[in-house]
């Protein structure tokens, strides 16, 4: 028995199961991998790099297969959006700023507009907006989210009932089936996932970052701002934070972000030691799923997987 919903039905896809865009991690082979697994692959195009694009998409537009591109609001530029929507996706997903100056030339490519939000302002925002899909995104989630975050659990169906009948996707902490099919149960239409998608064959982070994933353990994940501002990121920091495994400078300047950002020759000592060696050359993103990656799968297998564990958890529910 297929899980069939609004999101199912808006894309055609098989699954209720959206791959993240990672920014880095989800390149074109892997978002092409979870379209054709039966997923939504979402390419995570991040700042909007035009070389960067340039070659990802012919990849994912490859796939055949219904397919999308996602965008840091605060960052990318119209251009790119134009750039990626002429490979004809079917979804552009924008995140983490404002969407409104994105929205009518993607509508004008007939793709659907993907907000991802972290409070209840940015969803009736997104509303105002028009958005086809909203991405409800947890604090449980890895990567960058609201420094001021909501729990997954909770935070999902508020939206689902403030934005109905737009469709809902479930974000943050979701790394198995039995996450997906708590999705549902709250009410969205499907989960978006990221850190467990970090882990897979088709992932474009390093081998470094997938084995750290599959070795860490969420007790070590921490949300923090103090590595976009050691590594020098534009990330707006007063409003967004990221989740991270453990890392020396986290230890070293928890709870000094200020002192740390006066400081250029922190910041230098930090470019210093990653051209050392002495740390890693990017911070580990992960979510608090991550207790549940143990392994390094192909990305259209583990989409497979997450279905069937969603459809056996959904049947199980409530029986002895
Ligand atoms: C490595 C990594 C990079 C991410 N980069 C982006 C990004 O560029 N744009 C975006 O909208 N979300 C990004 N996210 C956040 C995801 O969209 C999503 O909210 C999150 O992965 C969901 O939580 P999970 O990691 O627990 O599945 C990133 C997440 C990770 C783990």
């Amino acid at each position: 028995m297929a899980l069939s919903t609004a999101f199912t039905e808006m894309f055609g896809v098989r699954h209720p199961i959206a791959l993240a865009p990672m920014g880095g991690s989800a390149g074109g082979a892997l978002a092409a991998a979870v379209s054709l697994g039966g997923g939504l692959g979402l390419l995570g195009a991040g700042q909007g790099d035009e070389d960067w694009l340039a070659r990802e998409l012919p990849i994912v537009a490859g796939s055949g297969r219904p397919w999308g591109v996602g965008f840091l609001s605060w960052a990318a530029g119209v251009g790119a959006v134009e750039q990626a929507l002429e490979y004809g996706p079917r979804a552009v997903m924008l995140s983490f700023g404002d969407p409104g100056p994105f929205v009518e030339r993607i509508r004008a490519a007939d793709a659907a507009v993907i907000v991802q939000v972290t409070d209840l302002e940015e969803a009736r925002r997104a509303v105002d907006l028009g958005a086809d899909v909203i991405v409800a995104q947890g604090t449980e989630s890895g990567g960058h989210g609201a420094r001021r975050g909501r729990a997954t659990l909770p935070f999902v169906p508020v939206v689902v009932d403030l934005v109905a009948p737009v469709a809902v996707l479930a974000a943050g902490g979701i790394a198995d089936g039995r996450g997906v099919a708590a999705a549902l149960v709250l009410g969205a239409a499907g989960a978006l996932i990221g850190t467990r998608f970090q882990a897979t064959s088709e992932s474009l982070a390093d081998a470094a970052i997938t084995e750290a994933i599959v070795r860490g353990r969420a007790q070590d994940t921490e949300r923090n701002a103090v590595l976009d501002i050691a590594r020098g990121a534009r990330w707006p920091t007063t409003k967004y934070t990221a989740r991270t495994l453990g890392h020396p400078y986290l230890d070293r300047w928890r709870g000094r972000e200020a002192e740390l950002a006066a400081d250029p020759e922190a910041r230098a000592a930090y470019q210093t030691d990653v051209a050392r060696g002495v740390v890693p050359p990017l911070p580990v993103w992960a979510g608090e799923g991550v207790d549940l990656v143990n392994d390094l799968p192909p990305a259209a297998d583990l989409v497979a997987a997450l279905a069937t564990q969603a459809e056996n958890a959904l049947a199980r529910a409530g029986r002895p």
